[in-house]
């Protein structure tokens, strides 16, 4: 990766960083460009051994410019949201010495210093598995370790949404929320943690890869055809998310399964409402999706008591949260016998705790 000559030193940092799900959706922005959401979020943070993004960062005096590889190709760094991200960064950048090592980096030096990164997913990429979410959050965290940033995780989180909204949540493991924040500058619309993953650790989450191909419509695209268009996203943001919010809230506090089920699905199934009230509608789940809700309505209803609530983002996959370990093997064999891998269209199957 680096063209140093051997007179040059490099300096580098590498993460890891999950991605995280949302159990009360992001849909919609009132600032597009700071990326400023139209209600608060929750997601679930999981576990960094499955779905994750390793980012390296690396700076050197022989960097002739800012240059990224994303899975091994590299990607212009001219959008918008790279810019922001590295501009925001920089401005909050210390001075480092290493004296053994003769480098010395005041802080008005980061501005002139050039970067190279390498970020790779070990999940499909932009197949509504979030990886936006894992990416951009990884790369803000490296470069505020690399620039030796001062600030707290919660000012990170806002460099971070300037990448990807979601990106802001996968800062903090276990539960955690994204305020929608009050202030133009978007400095109060950041993440925090509502519980950490040891908190609620009898939840298993199974994702079902329906398909890994790249979504037609952007998350991006779609959120802001919905704020054009549909009359369900002003109800939804103005008088169902709110209300929510508290209760899940409360559902986490508690660890009670059947609200955060109830919860869920029905925050689940009234964001992919609002993808078809939107004009032209969104389709992000197939047949197959259609066909694992309808599956888990009926075994819930079976049960009593919900067993296993359903998510499902801009995307068809399946994201399955099972109440305990028990619960989830007994969903694995049920899904491997209604679904099974071979000439089907679900292809693999992600298990990981919360
Ligand atoms: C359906 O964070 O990918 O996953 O902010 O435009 O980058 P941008 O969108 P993004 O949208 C995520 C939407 C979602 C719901 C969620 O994660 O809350």
């Amino acid at each position: 990766m680096a063209d140093e000559e051997s007179k040059d030193w490099i300096l580098m940092v590498t993460a890891k960083s999950p991605t995280n799900i949302a159990v009360i959706k992001y849909w919609g922005k009132r600032d597009e460009s700071l990326i400023l959401p139209i209600n608060d979020s929750i997601s679930v943070t999981l576990d960094p051994d499955h779905l994750c993004t390793t980012t390296t960062v690396a700076v050197s005096p022989s960097f002739r410019s800012d240059r990224m590889w994303l899975n091994g190709k590299e990607i212009s760094l001219a959008g918008g949201r790279y810019q922001n991200c590295l501009r925001e960064i920089r401005s909050r950048a210390s001075c480092f010495e290493d004296e053994k090592k003769g480098i010395s980096i005041r802080k008005e030096d980061w501005e002139n210093l050039h970067l190279h990164i390498a970020s790779y997913n070990n999940f499909p990429t932009a197949a509504g598995l979030a990886s936006s979410a894992a990416g951009f959050a990884c790369l803000v965290f490296a470069l505020g370790n690399l620039m030796c940033v001062k600030e707290d995780l919660g000012a990170i989180s806002a460099i971070a949404r300037q990448g990807s909204g979601s990106a802001c949540r996968s800062l903090y493991g276990g539960f955690v929320k994204w305020n929608t924040g009050y202030d133009v500058s978007g400095r109060d619309s950041i993440a925090m943690q509502l519980a950490s993953e040891s908190h609620w650790d009898d939840l298993v989450i199974i994702i079902a890869v329906v398909s890994s191909r790249q979504k037609e419509t952007s998350s991006t695209a779609g959120m802001r055809e919905s704020v054009e268009t549909s009359t369900l996203l002003q109800y939804r943001f103005k008088e169902v998310v709110p209300k929510r919010i508290l209760q899940m809230e409360e559902a986490i506090r508690n660890k009670d399964f059947t609200t955060f089920a109830r919860l869920t699905c029905a925050d689940s199934n009234q964001f992919h409402a609002v993808c078809l009230d939107t004009c032209p509608p969104i389709f992000y789940m197939n047949d197959t999706s259609h066909r694992i809700i309808n599956y888990m309505e009926k075994w819930n209803q079976l049960e009593g008591t919900p067993q296993v609530a359903y998510t499902f983002d801009a995307g068809p996959n399946a994201v399955l949260i099972a109440r305990n370990r028990k619960t989830a093997e007994a969903l694995l064999q049920r899904l491997l016998f209604y679904f099974p891998p071979p000439g089907a269209e679900l292809t693999s199957y992600v298990l990981g705790d919360v």
